[in-house]
């Protein structure tokens, strides 16, 4: 047997085969769009833009976006750009108020999803031969199915778990021994502590390697989880309105942040407040452009996520960085712009506390105040003078570092509810 899988031709390409299939793609997809969705051609229409226009990639930024409020308005099936029969599949993400936003796929959309997310596992380290126990939901939400129809395609062995039953999930990786586990770095979290709490070490187990997305975590947290897991923890992005997940997929050998699938997704970064395309290197909001989609082209879809494009590494395709949060996550206290994230990144550098957290924001007076709920790590009592040493030590940290003054509510361990997919990380009391 292989000890490894080959790469795809397009994985090695030059760039300048790269950009030519991109702008051949790209036209065709604008013209699709244009063509078979009333909702493009009117804002196309309405931007005074037609495929034609589009002579080379840079092209782009003279076509409208695409926004959850355009999917939203022609909910469910009103964007889509072939009809309803020839789709296989829907997919919808919950959002947090409102009316899901409601995806498609017609059988070749199928087709490469699968091998994107083949790719994507194969970019991980995966080998032949393996087992992978998939920890993402199934159902509406991408995670599941994509992961599993990827890891198929690559010939693996696949347990389709699902989220939830954490103590069962613990028994399977003990007694089936799979290689790779895919799920939210949340819950693998989650999943560790249960390891311990049968009293099984988690090091010891089968697993070597981790595919965590679906949610944005730092690289201290990766390294919290590869050492506590004792496995190679990669990052995999993406989202229900370009595909779902393998958008973009970290490789293994470099692990410096994923690499975006260019033949298939087309990336740019914007100035969120002016819609201008930033040159590469620069922070901003990620926008995609679908090059392949049948059932639903996506053109411009701003995705909310702030990051920057980088040079190639371990492939000739851009890299993004690893994304420090959303748009919508970010949280402004007293007049500072704050992310869970760099929270998160202070709270992994003690080793007494545990990164499970919660940041809680409320209203005191015309003041805005931030609480983080943290528990202290397992085996140490969130009372003892060790605790709260390390919880006066992360205010400080904070303060300084950060720039906004926090509470720190320090808590026994699985004192902060443990979610079974994405983690909430903010919770905003303060009212309208
Ligand atoms: O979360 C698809 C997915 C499933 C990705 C499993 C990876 C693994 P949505 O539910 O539509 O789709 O949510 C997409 O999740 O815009 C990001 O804000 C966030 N996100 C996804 N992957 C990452 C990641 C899936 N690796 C939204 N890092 C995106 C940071 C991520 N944020």
């Amino acid at each position: 047997m292989m000890d490894r899988f080959p790469l795809e031709p397009i994985e090695k390409a030059s760039l300048d085969e790269l950009r030519a299939l991109q702008l051949k793609r790209l036209r065709a997809t604008l013209s699709h769009a244009y063509a078979n969705s009333p909702a493009y051609r009117a804002k196309f229409d309405a931007a005074g833009v037609h495929p034609s226009d589009c002579r080379e990639l840079s092209d782009l930024s003279r076509f409208p976006f695409t926004s959850k409020a355009d999917l939203r308005e022609g909910y469910p099936f009103g964007m889509f750009a072939v009809p309803r029969e020839q789709c296989v599949r829907i997919h919808a993400s919950s959002g947090t108020t409102g009316k899901p936003t409601v995806v498609g796929y017609t059988r070749g959309d199928i087709d490469i999803w699968s091998q994107v997310m083949a790719r994507s596992i194969r970019a991980s380290g995966a080998k032949p031969g393996d087992m992978v126990h998939v920890s993402y939901g199934y159902g509406l939400f991408t995670g599941g199915l994509g992961a599993h129809y990827g890891a198929e395609k690559l010939g693996l062995t696949v347990v389709p778990f699902g989220g939830g039953q954490t103590e069962r999930q613990v028994q399977l990786i003990t007694d089936f021994r799979p290689d790779i586990i895919m799920v939210t770095p949340s819950y693998m979290l989650a999943i560790a502590d249960e390891f311990e709490r049968q009293g099984l070490d988690p090091r010891e187990s089968s697993l070597r390697l981790g595919i965590f997305g679906a949610e944005p975590w730092t690289n201290d947290m990766r390294a919290a989880i590869e050492r506590r897991m004792g496995i190679d923890a990669v990052d995999i992005y993406g989202l229900s309105e370009v595909m779902g997940p393998g958008v973009a997929n970290e490789c293994v050998e470099t692990k410096d942040g994923p690499t975006i699938w260019e033949d298939h997704f087309y990336p740019e970064i914007i100035d969120p407040e002016t819609g201008r395309v930033l040159p590469d290197g620069e922070l901003g909001e990620l926008v995609f452009t679908s090059l392949t989609k049948e059932a639903l082209p996506i053109v411009r879809y701003r995705t909310r996520d702030l990051t920057r494009l980088l040079p190639g590494t371990a492939r000739t395709m851009r890299r993004m960085e690893k994304i420090t949060g959303r748009s919508d996550d970010m949280m402004i206290v007293r007049g500072v712009n704050v992310f869970p994230t760099q929270i998160e990144e202070l709270i992994c550098k003690r080793v007494e506390l545990a990164p499970h957290y919660l940041c809680i924001l409320t209203r005191e007076g015309p003041l805005d105040c931030l609480t983080v709920a943290v528990e202290a790590r397992q085996g140490l009592s969130h009372e003892s003078d060790e605790a709260r040493g390390a919880a006066e030590r992360l205010a400080h940290e904070i303060k300084t570092y950060i720039g906004t003054t926090a509470r720190i509510d320090l808590r026994a361990a699985n004192g902060i509810e443990r979610s079974l997919g994405k983690a909430k990380r903010v919770l905003d009391q303060r009212g309208k």
